[in-house]
């Protein structure tokens, strides 16, 4: 056992789940603790123009107002996403809003898209140096109505867009009333529409969400085509209780070992249905090396974690870029755009 597992960790999950996050944010923001990077020949990646030292990301969520961009490579990871940000600085919801199923490693969150907002974030992004390739996720602000979102997003785009190496489009939050209705193809058709009016050169992804039906694949994957989009992120966290033991009675998004099953299933469907060139990032369920893997062999070409660190800590996202190196996978590097 390291000295997260059997020190640090026991003391920050006495703590409410939120309170220990801000308080793992500030240790990290301030250099306190470190992990170790990786790199090396297998792990290298070449995706739509943009060189990714290795193939694990951290989520967004984890560092949604662009606290700590310059740390990030001294974890291990390999890219960062950023936000999610909204066009207006937000709350989010009441508190307690994020639950710790340590049994189950999982996390269930209803945070509510809680920023800083585009303008204030945007000064921060722009004095960072991450060192890493970053994306920048982008949601509706909650006083939108749903039939404004595309502006909502626009706004942000047109702020950002000079700043991230890639864009998402965030439409799967189980959190923000009716967001998950903007995977509907209409609405998708909307948002892209508009932002690749304000430019049509920059990577866009679309994130999506774990529960959806093989059909609404389908007209995702349709929308991916026809917009020529890089790639797709599957997935975000699923609303579904039936995989756990018993249901723990809190709303929000779960993540962690119980979403697993799903997420791969959405990135097989995704993968089945768009080009060789789209850019599937697999996220969703990864406690180990192996579930990285798992994700890579079904088609992932870069994978992301969030709750799978919560539970390893500091060295974790190492090991898993460490476990991916020494597995020797064969991997795909595509120019793209
Ligand atoms: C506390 C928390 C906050 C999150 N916030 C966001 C967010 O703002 N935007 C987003 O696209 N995904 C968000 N996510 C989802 C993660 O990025 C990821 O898609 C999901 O947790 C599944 O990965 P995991 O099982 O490795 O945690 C959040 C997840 C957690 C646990």
């Amino acid at each position: 056992m390291n000295l997260y597992q059997s020190v640090l960790k026991p003391l920050l999950f006495r703590m409410d789940a939120e309170t220990a996050h801000h308080l793992g944010m500030t240790a990290i923001s301030k250099g306190w603790v470190k992990g170790r990077r990786v790199e090396g020949a297998g792990l290298k990646r070449t995706l739509f123009g943009v060189d990714f030292p290795n193939p694990v990301g951290l989520a967004a969520g984890f560092d949604k107002n662009a606290l700590a961009l310059d740390r990030w490579k001294d974890f291990g990871f390999g890219f960062v996403e950023v936000g999610t940000i909204t066009r207006h600085a937000q709350p989010g919801n009441p508190r307690p809003r994020l639950f710790r199923l340590p049994d189950q490693k999982a996390l269930i969150n209803r945070m509510g898209f809680n920023n800083d907002g585009a303008d204030a974030i945007a000064k921060r992004i722009e004095a960072a140096q991450p060192g890493i390739p970053l994306g920048i996720n982008l949601g509706k602000s909650k006083v939108t109505e749903l039939e404004d979102a595309a502006e909502d997003y626009a706004y942000s785009y047109k702020l950002l867009k000079e700043m991230g190496d890639y864009f998402v489009v965030n439409v799967s939050s189980p959190n923000t009333p009716g967001l998950r209705e903007l995977q509907d193809k209409d609405h998708l058709v909307k948002i892209f529409w508009r932002l690749r009016e304000i430019d049509s050169r920059k990577p866009l992804f679309v994130k999506i969400a774990p529960d959806l039906t093989e059909e609404a694949v389908d007209d995702i994957a349709s929308v991916v085509e026809d917009f020529g989009l890089t790639g797709v992120i599957a997935t975000n966290t699923t609303i579904q209780r039936s995989m756990l033991p018993s249901d723990p009675g809190q709303q929000g998004g779960l993540s962690g070992a119980p979403v697993r099953d799903l997420s791969n299933q959405m990135l097989r469907w995704i993968r089945e249905r768009v080009s060789a060139e789209t850019v599937v990032i697999g996220v969703g369920g990864i406690t180990s090396a192996e579930h990285a893997i798992e994700k890579l062999q079904n088609g992932a070409d870069l994978v992301q974690v969030y709750s799978g660190w919560v539970y390893g800590g500091p060295e974790w996202p190492a090991e898993i870029a460490e476990g991916i190196r020494d597995a020797k996978l064969p991997t795909k590097t595509s120019q793209g755009e």
